[in-house]
Parts: structure tokens; C-alpha cells; sequence
């Protein structure tokens, strides 16, 4: 049976949850593996509109396994609202398990996370604040509190002294930034670890078990292969190891590379981006403005985010950038979202190469330089200037929709099987089940 892992493609943002919130009825877990609540997977089914950071989107399936593996770092105050909210609003979080490998946000990531950007001036990433780049800095710098180490007091006060000895030179000396007591976050983080202590697990055992089983394995990706820390816009990247591109996928659910069989490459219809660094195809003004309030598709799916609230900043849709993650990822369908958001565009641009110092290339410029002087170089299409929300086969599409979508397919490399033109479950046209479960 086949481990799924649903990626972004982009940078972010391309709409992961909804694919994953589509495909997890084939699926018995569906398991997050890396980053944080920086993460932030918008999902409209039959429950209602959920922005989730955490939690994976396969939640609202009471009878899968909901699984936050050992490859992600939790903010425990963010984890227990989001449980509380889901819970409050009717889903069952029952067969929600939280690895106990997984590292901790404490107290000083978010300040560290505002203070380097601080620090870095004109040259600050823009990341989402929530202490999940520290976190991970933490991870690799081997001084990381895990989920287990709150279990227990005697490990937990051993570890929080030696961090807080380190970490409040590092508050004190270098950011000029009081120093954190001991007592309050003990007690706090004590009572979260008994708080979460029910949902605890070695979930890296039990997905072996699974894919022993032969169940059917989705892993939910976050963030975008462009904003991975090997392989995206370096430096302005996320931090999480294990990667968020799909080969991370493996290592942050504890399953050998051969588990994976199919990676689903989220790709929006165009390109957003939140935070700083290069993005050739990024337009202004009021055309930008047009696609970021929801251009001519469903009213209220403006582009925001949803993690932070920033406006995304828009592009047209980069097939330079497209094709380089779809390799990298070893992408084997795509799923296009949001193609009913350019329903109002008269024409439609597709960048197919770079100008870079007089040179036509076609693919991601070596340096970070040559990335921000990289000229794009477009294809001019027709727009379709209709509704496409009702759309639930290709056939229903206007022909310049067909073109748009086959030319896509072409520069990716990889089937386009899922177009969504809607943020509801249903609003999508399925061509091909990445199951092999019949689609009902
Ligand atoms: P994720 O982080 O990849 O899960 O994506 P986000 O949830 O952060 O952002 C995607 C946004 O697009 C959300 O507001 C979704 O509700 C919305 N969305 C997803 N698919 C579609 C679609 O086909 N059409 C429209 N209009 N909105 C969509
Ligand atoms: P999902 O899973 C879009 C961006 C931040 C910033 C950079 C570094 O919803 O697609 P960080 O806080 O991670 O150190 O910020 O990465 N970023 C995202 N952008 N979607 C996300 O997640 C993101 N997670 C991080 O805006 O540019
Ligand atoms: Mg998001």
C-alpha cells in the first residue's frame, strides 16, 4: 500500500490542507512531519472553515489516526488551543497521538525568533514569529527539550536549567533582553506536558506498524519545497529539519526512503509568497491586488495568512521555479489549486525562463544575486472570464481554462490529476484517483 506525501510546490501556501483534507478518506493516518505552528492549512468541509497549524487536516476523519511525528517542533500553549477549538467545535481529536520525540518551543524561541529579526535589519527574513526557527536551531545545536522530557519532572527541571543557564547569557549578553526565571516556566510547561500526556506516543512505531499492515499513509507536508532550508530561496527559507520537501517526509515519521511511493505536488495557479526574498514573477499594484482579494473566484478566500495575517505577495505562475521542485521532490501528481481566482484576468502570464544578465536559462540561478536580477520571460495566454466554481470535470471548463491547465501539466512534467476551483471539499475536478481506491 502506498505512503502518500502531499507537498507544497511553491512557497507555501498552495493550499496542502485541502488536499490533504480531500485525500485522507482513502487514508487510515495521516501524519504531519516537519516544522511547527509557522504552518498555517486552511480546510472548508461539511464542519465548517478551519485554519489549522498543527494538527494534521486528516483530523476531520474521526476514524483515522491523526499523527504529529517526531520530525516537528510544538508550541504546547498553541497545540492544547487548537485541540480546545477543535473540540469545542464538534471534531473529535480521540485518535490524535503526538510524538514524543518531537522537540519543544519554549518560552525563548518567539523572543530570539522577533530579536534576530531585529538584528538583521534590511536583510530580515520575514518569518511568521513563532519561535520555530530557534526551535530547530536548538534541535541542531543538541540543547532541544523534547515531548518525553516534559513527562518527566526530575529530566525536565535537568534539562530546562542547563538551556536556561545557555539561553539567558544568549537573552542578557547579546540582545540586551532580561533574563527568564526558572520557576514560572517549569511549572508551565510541567502542567502542559501532563495536559498533552494522553495524546503522547511512540508514533514512530505505530506508522511502521501501519505500513506493516499495509494501510494507506498520507503525510502532510508544510511550507514549500522554495522555502525549504536545502533546496528553496536560501537564506530567506524556513529552518525545519527534517526538510519539508517529500524526502523529509520519511525521516520526520521514522519510515525508510522505499515507503514513499507517490508524492502529490501542490502547485497554486499562480505564485504568493509571505516574508522577504526573490520572486521573479511578482507583480503590483492594482493587478496584484486584484488576484490577493480573491480575483474572479469565491468571495472571501483573499489571500492572507493564515498564520500571521500578512497579504501574500503575488506572482504569475513561475514554471522555471514549478519545474525545479517538482524534481527535487520527485513529484508523481499535481494537484493545481485556486484556478478559479483568475477567472477575471483577460490574459494570462506563464513564466518559461529567466533573462539573467543577457543569458536565457531555465533554471533556479545559482546565487541569490543572480535570482534577484533574473528577468522573467512569459507565455501570454487568454483568460476565460467565467465562473468556473461548478466545474467537476475537465469538460465543464472553457477551453482557454483546458489550455492554461494542459500547458501547466507540460512545464511540470508531472499529471495534473486534482484542479481545485473552490475552497470547499467538493469544489474540485478529479481526473485520476492517487490511491488506486475507486473515487466515489
Ligand atoms: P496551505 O498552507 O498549503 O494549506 O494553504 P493555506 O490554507 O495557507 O492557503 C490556501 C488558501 O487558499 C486558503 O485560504 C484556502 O481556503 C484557499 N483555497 C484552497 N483551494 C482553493 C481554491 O481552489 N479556490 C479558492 N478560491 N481558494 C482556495
Ligand atoms: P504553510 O505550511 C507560507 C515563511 C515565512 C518566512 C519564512 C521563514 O502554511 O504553507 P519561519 O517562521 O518559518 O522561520 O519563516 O518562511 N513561511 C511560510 N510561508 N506558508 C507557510 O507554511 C510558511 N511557513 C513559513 O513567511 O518568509
Ligand atoms: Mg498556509
Amino acid at each position: 500500500m502506498p505512503v502518500v506525501v502531499v507537498i507544497g510546490g511553491q512557497w507555501g501556501d498552495e493550499g496542502k490542507g485541502r488536499v490533504v483534507d480531500f485525500h485522507s478518506r482513502y487514508c487510515s493516518v495521516i501524519a504531519r512531519y516537519s516544522a511547527g505552528n509557522n504552518a498555517g492549512h486552511t480546510i472548508m468541509n461539511d464542519q465548517g472553515k478551519f485554519a489549522l497549524h498543527l494538527v494534521p487536516a486528516g483530523i476531520f476523519r474521526g476514524d483515522k489516526a491523526a499523527i504529529i511525528g517526531h520530525g516537528c517542533v510544538i508550541d504546547p500553549a498553541k497545540l492544547l488551543e487548537e485541540i480546545a477549538m477543535l473540540t469545542e467545535r464538534g471534531v473529535s481529536v480521540a485518535r490524535l497521538m503526538v510524538s514524543q520525540g518531537a522537540h519543544i518551543i519554549m518560552p525563548w524561541h518567539p523572543i530570539i525568533d522577533r530579536a534576530d529579526e531585529t538584528l538583521r535589519g534590511g536583510a530580515a527574513i520575514g518569518t511568521t514569529g513563532t519561535g520555530t526557527g530557534p526551535a530547530f536551531h536548538d534541535k541542531v545545536s543538541r540543547i532541544g527539550i523534547r515531548v518525553a522530557d516534559l513527562l518527566d519532572r526530575e529530566v525536565f527541571a535537568q534539562k530546562l536549567r542547563a538551556a536556561l543557564e545557555y539561553k539567558n547569557r544568549v537573552l542578557t549578553s547579546l540582545y540586551g533582553l532580561p533574563a527568564l526565571e526558572f520557576d514560572a516556566i517549569y511549572r508551565e510547561y510541567l502542567e502542559y506536558g501532563q495536559r498533552l500526556r494522553p495524546f503522547v506516543a511512540d508514533t514512530m512505531a505505530y506508522v511502521q506498524e501501519a505500513d506493516e499492515r499495509g494501510e494507506m499513509i498520507l503525510l502532510e507536508g508544510a511550507q514549500g519545497a522554495l522555502l525549504d532550508l536545502d533546496t528553496g530561496t536560501y537564506p530567506f527559507v524556513t529552518s525545519s529539519v527534517p526538510a519539508s520537501v517529500a524526502a523529509g517526509g520519511a525521516i520526520g515519521i521514522g519510515l525508510g526512503p522505499t515507503a514513499i511511493q507517490r508524492v502529490v505536488g501542490v502547485y497554486k495557479s499562480y505564485q504568493t509568497r509571505v516574508g522577504n526574498g526573490p520572486m521573479p514573477t511578482e507583480m503590483f499594484g492594482a493587478e496584484a491586488d486584484e488576484i490577493r482579494e480573491g480575483g474572479g473566484g469565491v468571495a472571501g478566500t483573499a489571500e492572507y495568512g493564515a498564520t500571521t495575517g500578512r497579504a501574500r505577495r503575488i506572482g504569475w505562475f513561475d514554471g522555471v521555479l514549478a519545474r525545479y521542485t517538482a524534481r527535487l521532490n520527485g513529484v508523481t501528481s499535481v494537484a493545481l489549486t485556486r484556478l478559479d481566482t483568475l477567472s477575471h484576468a483577460e490574459r494570462i502570464k506563464i513564466c518559461v525562463a529567466y533573462e539573467v544578465d543577457g543569458n536565457r536559462v531555465m533554471a533556479l540561478p545559482a546565487t541569490l544575486a543572480a535570482m534577484e536580477r533574473a528577468q522573467p520571460v512569459y507565455e501570454d495566454l487568454p483568460g476565460w472570464q467565467a465562473d468556473v466554481t461548478h466545474a467537476r470535470s475537465l469538460g465543464d471548463l472553457p477551453i482557454e481554462a483546458r489550455q492554461y491547465v494542459r500547458r501547466i501539466e507540460q512545464i511540470i512534467g508531472a499529471p495534473i490529476d486534482m484542479i481545485s476551483v473552490g475552497p470547499e471539499r467538493d469544489q474540485a475536478i478529479v481526473t485520476r484517483d492517487i490511491f488506486g481506491a475507486s473515487l466515489t
